[in-house]
């Protein structure tokens, strides 16, 4: 009997993934799990756990109690609260990956999932189309331990025979739960902004063209990828995800279609600097090969799923 355990089940992506986890497998038989002593509406479906994950001594034995068969581990700091809290952003992105790791390796776990990203790369990898296999020395403290993770991640499999599956997440974009501290979130921000006053402020400049993916589809993504025969699913470090690739007036451009007057300015920040340190756009063949991927959301379709979806009380 199937039994999943999401860590970070209240951030942007665990939100929904628990949501469409337990549409498919039963409410009962999906574990939320997440720092904050309470969880949102969203999550009251089903079973919630209050989880810090740098609490190795109650991670431990809550999953040896519980035995799910596929843990999600999603709690992680996002690439522009990490570089300000550099210290904490490397404990909690990589102990907690050990912690699970381990519990696999002993037999608790069958399943693991845990997200790498875009930001493995660094500005001497090729930016265009970015290969599978390529050089990757990634500059922020965020895709430094993504990197460190998807090799420990490989060597878990290759080594103990663990079962870790990972994507190499483009920016996320959502309606259900607010992003929080990454480089892509003004792909969100922006339909907030744009709902509220008809003008967003871009801290990225208007080139900075960057692979993005409607959330639907990551989330789709990750099941088919955790749900693929295991013979298939042949990189055990993280497969590449293409998405939609776009600049901030590209995204501009297609909300300016959908909204008349829509107004864009710029004001790049310290965020600016990772962006050019990341891909434009990337090759994700091995995904398609191996388990079968295949994007839905266009450009268009997602700006007008956004632009109907967002609920602007939520900003601040
Ligand atoms: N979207 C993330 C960020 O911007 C990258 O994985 O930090």
């Amino acid at each position: 009997m199937k039994k999943v355990l999401v860590i970070g089940a209240g951030g942007q992506i665990g939100t929904e993934l628990v949501i469409e986890l337990r549409k498919r497998f039963g409410n009962e038989q999906v574990i939320a799990a997440d720092v904050k002593d309470e969880c949102s509406e969203a999550l009251k479906t089903g079973p919630y756990v209050k989880m810090d994950v740098l609490d190795k001594e109650f991670v431990r034995s809550y999953i040896q109690e519980e035995k799910p068969t596929d843990v999600y581990l999603l709690a992680a700091l996002l690439s522009a609260t990490a570089e300000k809290h550099p210290e904490f952003a490397w404990r909690l992105n990589m102990e907690g990956l050990f912690t699970i790791l381990d519990l696999a390796k002993e037999g608790y776990i069958q399943k693991i999932f845990w997200p790498s990203s875009i930001a493995v790369f660094g500005p001497t990898t090729p930016r265009d189309f970015t290969p599978q296999y390529t050089v990757m020395e990634p500059t922020t403290i965020y895709g430094i331990s993504k990197l460190a993770g998807e090799r420990w991640c490989e060597y878990y499999f290759n080594k103990f025979g663990v079962d870790v599956r990972s994507i190499r997440y483009p920016g996320l974009i959502s309606y259900t739960s607010l992003p929080g501290g990454g480089t892509t979130d003004y792909a969100v921000d922006i339909f907030y902004h744009a709902k509220k006053t008809n003008s967003y402020t871009s801290f990225l400049n208007e080139e900075s063209a960057l692979p993005m993916m409607y959330m639907e589809d990551a989330i789709r993504a990750t099941i088919e990828l955790m749900e693929a025969p295991k013979e298939n699913v042949k990189i055990r470090s993280s497969y590449n995800l293409a998405g939609i690739s776009f600049t901030p007036k590209q995204l501009g451009d297609a909300i300016a279609n959908e909204k008349d007057g829509f107004k864009m300015h710029y004001a790049p920040d310290f965020r600016q600097a990772i962006a050019d340190s990341w891909p434009k756009s990337i090759d994700d063949t091995s995904a398609q090969n191996d388990w079968g991927w295949k994007m839905k959301y266009d450009l268009t379709e997602m700006v007008k799923t956004m632009l109907e979806n967002v609920d602007i009380s939520k900003l601040n």
